[in-house]
């Protein structure tokens, strides 16, 4: 499917707020892309799909996450991490997606997971720093985003940790295998 395809189906899937933001991550993650010596459009790609669960019913997230049995166990957590497999899924089944490191930056776009490849890492930061947030703090993370795709995922990780602790929020194992992955 080309890009501008599969870009307008994913708008028909979302709020166009929603879809402003898919748009923002995909221009970052081909920016970060080819300021690293990865594909532009493998990175478009993975972007225009990492939120394309986000607006389904919790109900058909975890219909769809248990239909190949929650792998990542990431039900007994937090609904906002569901969208990630669930979207990994509909890239595969609906949009004919077989590039398995396209699939797997979808996949951990929320929790990240220790020996993130570069697609993934891309994709992992693109959707923090993207030029529409502006939580305290992600300047810093915009920065070292741009200095090394390693360094942008320590930094990312590292704030996404606080932040969880901060509101006393679960943790996901493959969040803390991130981070501790990310020291070395
Ligand atoms: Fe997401
Ligand atoms: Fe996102």
């Amino acid at each position: 499917m080309e890009a501008e395809t599969i870009k307008s189906e994913v708008e028909k899937r979302l709020p166009a707020g929603r879809f402003a933001h898919v748009l923002r991550v995909a221009n970052t993650a081909e920016e970060l892309a080819r300021l690293f010596g990865e594909d532009p459009a493998r990175a478009r790609t993975a972007a225009l799909l990492h939120d394309v669960a986000k607006a389904m019913p919790k109900e058909e997230l975890r219909e769809m996450v248990l239909s190949e049995g929650d792998p990542q166990k990431v039900l007994g957590f937090h609904h906002e991490l569901w969208h990630a497999p669930a979207g990994a899924l509909i890239a595969e089944r609906e949009f004919g997606i077989a590039d398995r490191g396209i699939l797997n930056a979808i996949r951990f776009h929320t929790t990240g997971r220790a020996g993130m490849s570069a697609l993934e890492q891309i994709i992992y930061t693109a959707d923090m720093i993207e030029p529409g947030r502006d939580f305290p703090g992600v300047e810093a993370l915009r920065e070292e985003s741009r200095k090394s795709l390693s360094g942008g995922v320590a930094a990312c990780t590292a704030h996404n940790l606080c932040y969880l602790a901060g509101k006393r929020a679960g943790i996901h194992p493959d969040t803390l295998a991130c981070y501790n992955d990310s020291l070395h």
